[in-house]
């Protein structure tokens, strides 16, 4: 490890996710004596500001996103200590010489890039012209990373001139999360479930992530996004490869990243007839949230009227490849939905033939992996129901994830700004892996264009439009929506 001081900048330093996740993820490493002990943080933004106004903004936003139980003030005076700002124009190159002139000598760096991925090139451009990147130095690239395979391409190509591959970290903060890296575990940290984990043994995957809130004051930039491009073409495809993918012959971030752009590669490419047929398209309309009364999508702030934007997306997906041949695989995922739910169901084949009469016709082994807001792991299995007779039905062999681990839970984004410092890639995208998620979800965007369809209207605080459940109901299969 290296004994060099560190400078972590953000550009966006200011912005929504540093206020929001990036200062408060940092505070909590800070807390646990996780930060390298010469660490300073560089928030960079276009406010005219000092050094006392940025920590004055600090003060008053960051607080409200920090576990008030955790936060001690001897540690937070300790973490504003660390904490500097640059009033910085990433597009001029003079700004960047100022830039220089605040880092310590000699330090490693890390550019966070969380600000649109137009400034990107600049960004990158002015560092090297100011001889700030060396071969230590790292740059963590927010999301959305293109918004399709050629802008993303773009985005690399410009990023790799100044940059080699092993220095960039594309995050996708699905996988910082506990329960994600918790699935490798399961799979292949125990020996019961792979010998079952393949066709015909697995009848369905269904991966839903569904959220509660609603588009918020992110019209701007979610209009123009829409679900597929926002969750679809990364977190649900990463969780998808995590769950697909064959063992990594090591935690090496190439093993998993080689097994995981695999499973991208081999997913059976939509014609338009797919399209009309495989996916849903939804955007919610005026309904409840959580007992309160919800707008629809159209009347949202920012919202340009009669915008055709999907909130939702339900499809069907197929692997070609021997392991999954067979298998559909259902994602799905939206805003204003019935509650915030992920989760990853596997369901298990039927019985080839039963002996029971009363037997009830319904799934009989189902995984379900819950991801968030409670994390478990249960398995659904048949059981007899106490009595005369021999009556079956359903129970839940229940792994309760937060009561068998006391240890305390890091956020998401805490785990992986530790990772970028140590320089562990395991748990970022590769170029190669975000492009060939580009590539499959690209003709879905396209068969939409030439379908022309508006997206199908669900009343907000439902589980999605009608045809959602259809789809599955075509291959004998329904959506867990019992809690
Ligand atoms: C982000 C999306 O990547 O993930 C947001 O841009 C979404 O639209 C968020 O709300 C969901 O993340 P989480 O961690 O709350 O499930």
């Amino acid at each position: 490890p290296s004994t060099s001081p560190l400078d972590l900048v953000i550009f966006g330093g200011a912005g929504d996710l540093s206020v929001r996740k990036l200062l408060p993820a940092l505070f909590m490493a800070h807390l646990h004596n996780n930060l390298p002990a010469q660490t300073r943080i560089h928030a960079l933004g276009r406010q005219p500001w000092d050094r006392a106004d940025f920590l004055a903004f600090i003060e008053d936003k960051v607080p409200g996103f920090i576990d008030a139980k955790a936060r001690t003030e001897a540690a937070w005076q300790g973490f504003l200590d660390r904490l500097n700002y640059v009033s910085l124009d990433a597009t001029q190159a003079a700004d960047f010489t100022a830039l220089g002139e605040a880092l310590q000598a000699g330090s490693d760096r890390v550019y966070y890039l969380a600000t649109a991925p137009s400034l990107f090139t600049a960004i990158c451009e002015h560092l090297a012209g100011a001889s700030l990147i060396d071969a230590r130095s790292r740059v963590v690239l927010e999301k959305p990373l293109g918004h399709d395979l050629a802008s993303a391409r773009e985005i690399n190509d410009q990023v790799g001139r100044h940059f080699q591959e092993s220095q960039i970290f594309r995050i996708d903060h699905y996988l910082g999360k506990e329960t994600v890296q918790n699935l490798m575990v399961l799979r292949f940290g125990n020996t019961i479930f792979e010998p079952l984990w393949r066709s015909p043994y697995i009848k369905s995957v269904q991966i839903t992530v569904a959220e509660s809130v609603g588009v918020g004051s992110r019209a701007g930039f979610y209009d123009g996004t829409g679900a597929l491009r926002d969750m679809v073409q990364n977190h649900l495809l990463q969780l998808l490869c995590i769950v697909a993918m064959e063992p990594p012959v090591s935690l090496d971030p190439d093993a998993v990243r080689d097994e995981k752009l695999k499973v991208l590669r081999s997913l059976r490419p939509m014609t338009v007839a797919d399209v009309a047929r495989d996916t849903v398209r939804g955007q919610y309309s005026a309904g409840a949230s959580n007992g309160d009364k919800a707008i629809g999508y159209l009347q949202e702030e920012n919202v340009p009227s009669g915008s055709t934007t999907e909130t939702f997306v339900a499809l069907r997906a197929h692997i070609n490849n021997w392991r999954w041949a067979n298998v559909p695989i259902f994602l799905r995922t939206g805003k204003r939905m019935a509650e915030r739910r992920s989760e990853i169901v596997i369901e298990f084949a039927d019985l080839p033939y039963t002996i029971f009469p009363d037997a009830p016709r319904q799934p009989v082994n189902r995984l379900m992996i819950r991801l968030q807001p409670e994390e478990h792991v249960q398995l659904q299995m048949m059981a007899k129901e106490p009595g005369s007779g021999m009556r079956l039905r359903p129970v839940n062999l229940n792994l309760d994830l937060e009561l068998a681990f006391s240890e305390r839970r890091a956020e998401a984004y805490e785990r992986l700004l530790m990772d970028v410092i140590k320089g562990r890639l395991t748990h970022f995208m590769r170029r190669d892996e975000l492009e060939a998620a580009w590539t499959w979800v690209e003709p879905i965007l396209d068969g939409w264009k030439q379908l022309h369809e508006k997206p199908k209207a669900y009343t907000a605080g439902t589980w999605g439009p009608a045809a959602s459940s259809a789809l599955m109901a075509r291959e004998g299969s329904a959506w867990v929506e019992e809690s």
